[in-house]
């Protein structure tokens, strides 16, 4: 019996490069894992005019975990990939905890002045299967000066408790044991109010935990001037979605945001891949960051409960982020050939 059979899309332009280093490097520290490769992404739409065929989705199904590179090109028109790859796997395996740590490494800097590495250190628990992503609302007289548009959020009090548990659960087993939830519950009374409601009923199961609320616009201004604060940050889908790249820049940027879509219970398999995208402009010159794919594979190889793995993958990472030259050109495959060797 294999270790973990894991469904490798690559992509399209860097994230082909990027994932060959997580791939190597989980073969190093968990030899026998099953790859399987799946050509998906602009490539493959571009050929077929098919994003997701559903054989191929039944078969990414029968996978423990789905590493991905990145999707995308110029080629395709904006949403088809996004909706019909991405958000279509997040959907259809439920993976309703979008997971988002960011942490600000030795060796990285932040934007922001007299921040030093270690001490911004948080998750960001967005949910990930519901709210304004569900595609729910509708346009009427489209076109014409009368034409009303609208979006509707999608809020069920089974996907915010999981999801609110979820984030308590993750904070339970870290060292500072806080919650921020962040909505917008003084204007969006509706959501808002369920989403309070759930949050004060599961805290009461997490007497340990320490918990605070937030609005969507003072988080956003706190997460800028004062980042060092969060610890466990748990919100709906879109405000989790703005609030993770404010998240990523202070802490570097994209290079080292890696990200989870998960699904906790693993009735489906879970999809991990770096936050940057596609990046065509450096795509094919091996020299693309691979560190944030890696550290996704970090999450994965937590996720499927290798918990040593998973640690000692991040440590490798950090270590070899640290020891960079500033302005050294890099070369992806080095990287990764240096970081698998740590293990
Ligand atoms: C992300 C992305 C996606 C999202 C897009 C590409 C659909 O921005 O993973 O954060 O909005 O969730
Ligand atoms: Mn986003």
């Amino acid at each position: 019996m294999s270790v973990a059979r894991i469904a490798v899309v690559a992509g399209d332009g860097i994230g082909t490069e990027v994932t060959a280093q997580a791939q190597k490097v989980v073969e190093a520290v968990l030899p026998g894992t099953e790859f399987n490769d799946y050509d998906l992404g602009a490539r493959f739409y571009n050929r077929t005019g098919e994003v997701l065929p559903q054989a191929i989705q039944d078969e990414l199904a029968r996978h423990d975990a789905i590493l991905l590179g990145a999707i995308g090109d110029p080629s395709v028109p904006p949403g088809v990939l996004e909706r019909g790859l991405l958000l279509k796997l997040r959907f259809d395996f439920d993976q309703y905890v979008n997971l988002r740590p960011s942490k600000l490494w030795p060796g990285t800097t932040s934007p922001l002045a007299g921040i030093k590495p270690g001490e911004i250190d948080m998750v960001v628990v967005r949910e990930g299967v519901e709210g304004l992503y569900v595609g729910a609302g509708g346009v009427l007289h489209k076109d014409t000066p009368a034409e009303i548009a609208t979006e509707e959020s999608l809020n069920t009090r089974h996907g915010v408790e999981r999801v609110v548990r979820d984030a308590f659960a993750r904070a339970q087993r870290r060292e500072r044991r806080h919650v921020t939830m962040v909505h917008k519950t003084n204007v969006l009374t509706k959501a808002g109010g369920l989403w309070a409601r759930t949050f004060a009923a599961v805290a009461a199961e997490f007497p340990e935990v320490t918990t605070e609320y937030q609005h969507i616009d003072a988080a956003s201004m706190f997460m800028v001037s004062n980042p060092q604060r969060y610890d466990v940050v748990v919100t709906d889908n879109l405000f989790g979605d703005i609030l993770t790249d404010i998240a990523a820049a202070v802490t570097g940027g994209i290079g080292m945001a890696a990200s989870g879509s998960v699904n906790p219970e693993r009735t489906y398999p879970s999809t991990f891949e770096p936050v940057h995208g596609s990046a065509p402009d450096i795509a094919g010159q091996g020299i693309a960051d691979p560190a944030a794919a890696i550290l996704s594979a970090s999450l994965l190889l937590e996720h499927l409960g290798h918990h040593d793995e998973a640690r000692r993958v991040s440590e490798a990472v950090a270590a070899e982020v640290a020891s960079r030259t500033p302005g050294a050109p890099l070369r992806t495959a080095e990287v990764g050939d240096r970081i698998a060797a740590a293990l």
